[in-house]
């Protein structure tokens, strides 16, 4: 038997987290091994306990929570054959853009060759604001992939692109990245 794919979620501090919990089921039905990893403002969100019991396995909050032998970043990372974060707020887009390693997530997304999935979410301003999108360039030109964002109307009832992509277009994008469809 083949050794379960390991994929590395993401799970950053926007109202769809909540959508987070879903992907992850879908992931771990699918005979993925998820690895969630959230930021301290994605916990506000959701609990790390709703991902632990999807997933089966730890959530990943924060740096220092486990004195092993290898830092954990870098056990992770070299586990890690995709990396995904859904929802990915603008504030991770800018720190994965320009390198910042300020909190576990930002710095395990450094320390990951692999190839990456980001589906952002965030209101319609600030998904049109320039330094957003010279993110997202720079993003793309390093060969990142994005699922969405889409059109229609966001949590605080703004409508234009910014919201998540659904979960099933990025479930599906997922597979497809995964060689697994
Ligand atoms: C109720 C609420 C909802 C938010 N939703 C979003 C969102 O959908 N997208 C986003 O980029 N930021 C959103 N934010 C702002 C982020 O939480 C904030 O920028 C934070 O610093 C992100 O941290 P993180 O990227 O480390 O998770 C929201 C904030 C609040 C209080």
């Amino acid at each position: 038997m083949s050794e379960p794919v390991v994929i590395t979620l993401g799970v950053t501090g926007g109202i769809a987290a909540y959508k987070a919990a879903d992907l992850c089921s879908k992931l771990t039905q699918k005979g993925f091994q998820v690895q969630v990893v959230m930021t301290e403002n994605a916990t506000k969100f959701v609990a790390p306990l709703t991902f632990q019991t999807l997933s089966r396995r730890p959530v990943i909050t924060q740096l220092w929570e486990h004195a092993d032998w290898k830092p954990e970043h870098v056990a992770v990372a070299q586990e890690t054959k995709l990396f995904v974060v859904a929802p990915c707020t603008a504030n991770f887009l800018a720190k994965y853009a320009h390198g910042l390693a300020d909190d576990a997530l930002s710095t395990f997304a450094i320390s990951m060759h692999c190839p990456a999935l980001l589906a952002p979410a965030m209101n319609p301003a600030m998904w049109s604001h320039p330094a957003v999108q010279e993110n997202v360039r720079i993003l793309q030109s390093r060969g990142v992939h994005f699922a969405g964002p889409a059109k229609g109307r966001v949590a605080c009832g703004a409508d234009g692109v910014g919201r998540m992509a659904s979960v099933e277009e990025i479930f599906l994008a997922i597979c497809e990245l995964a060689g697994k469809r």
